[in-house]
């Protein structure tokens, strides 16, 4: 065969729908996500195996106080390093002994000191950091293992605010727990019944609104009455804000409000975060603390609960059978932009593969 008849490398083909959201469906990479609350972690405690993006990650704080986040196999055999021991500076395996440290250096084989695996950097960190009580991790892609600037919400980090932080696992995609966050029109239905969510109109015209790093999308009729819009953030990590007014039982201070971070455990299940907020200061501050404590966190869990009870029972491919209307549009443009920072990865990693 002479060179002019050699087959040429083909082009790849373009990737389909079903490829992009197959690969959405463990989550979007190169992004900071929040993967467990602070407080679960203590220095010197033990390791603990836990699953985000579909990634299996061991948790330990090391006796800096510093958060370690690595995959959680063992080098040599590959079993749980999470079944391991916390040794301040290192975690030894319990199989065989074999000891990694914070950078992922297998620092001691102890069975066959001076083995070649001594040395070796075998073992995958994840950038890591501590805010509003939360650890985040850089779940970054093959190009993108470096992490990029993440500008945490204002609501989780700035003195002006007081937030909870509440957590839950669900059992739905965590697409659909996005989605469900970015339509306020159920608020005056699913929660009709609630403390905060039982004024203004049923119905209603939205319109979305671009922001610097995402969009808002909001009633055009009706504000600060119900649940009337969110905001989708894309800021190094993403995720979605809202407010609800409080009725006078809420006690003062301004609206209450959500930043949520929906990380995806796998395709089915999600790790929910919610920072729940009010912009307060001073004895007003500590009034809303504890009400919150006292008489309203059971409250937002039962609302919560309403929403959980639907998602958990959904199960996966609701595209193929809904029908959308207007008041959806926030969640059409919110999976179109996911989709398309989808597509951008995959198509960058196929080329380089
Ligand atoms: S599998 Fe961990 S030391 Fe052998
Ligand atoms: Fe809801």
């Amino acid at each position: 065969m002479s060179a002019s008849t050699l087959p040429r490398p083909s082009a790849q083909p373009p990737l389909t729908d079903q490829e992009v959201l197959s690969y959405l469906s463990t989550g979007l990479r190169n992004r900071w996500w929040p993967i467990l609350q602070s407080a679960l972690i203590e220095i010197g405690g033990k390791p603990l195996g836990l699953t985000r993006l579909a990634e299996k990650l061991v948790v330990w704080r090391d006796t800096s106080g510093t958060v370690r986040v690595q995959t959680d196999r063992c080098p040599h055999r590959s079993v749980p390093l999470s079944r391991g021991v916390n040794e301040g500076d290192r975690i030894r395996c319990i199989y065989h002994g074999v000891e990694v440290g914070t950078d992922g250096t297998v620092l001691a084989v102890p069975g066959q000191p001076g083995c070649p695996l001594e040395g070796k950097k075998a073992v995958k960190t994840y950038p890591s950091q501590e805010i509003g009580g939360a650890i985040f991790v850089w779940f970054g892609d093959a190009m993108h293992q470096e992490p990029a600037a993440f500008n945490p919400p204002i609501q989780l980090v700035g003195e002006e605010f007081s937030a909870f932080p509440c957590y839950a696992d669900w059992k739905a995609s965590w697409r659909y727990v996005y989605d469900n966050l970015m339509d306020p029109m159920h608020g005056t239905f699913l929660h009709a019944n609630s403390h905060t969510m039982f004024q203004g109109e049923t119905q209603a015209d939205f319109i979305t609104r671009d922001t610097e790093h995402g969009f808002f999308f909001e009633k055009a009729n009706q504000r600060d009455v119900n649940f009337d819009w969110s905001e989708l953030v894309d800021d190094g990590g993403l995720y979605v804000r809202l407010e609800i007014p409080y009725p006078k039982s809420g006690g003062p201070g301004g609206n209450f409000g959500i930043v949520s971070f929906i990380t995806p455990i796998d395709e089915t299940s999600s790790a929910c975060f919610f920072w729940r907020f009010r912009k307060v200061s001073g004895w007003v501050r500590d009034t809303w603390r504890f009400l919150y404590r006292t008489k309203l966190e059971p409250r937002h869990w039962h609302v919560l609960e309403q929403d959980r009870d639907l998602l958990d029972n959904c199960g996966l491919g609701l595209e193929k059978h809904e029908m959308l209307y207007q008041h959806d549009a926030g969640l059409i443009r919110l999976r179109r932009y996911l989709a398309q920072q989808g597509r951008e990865q995959l198509t960058a990693l196929r080329a380089t593969a």
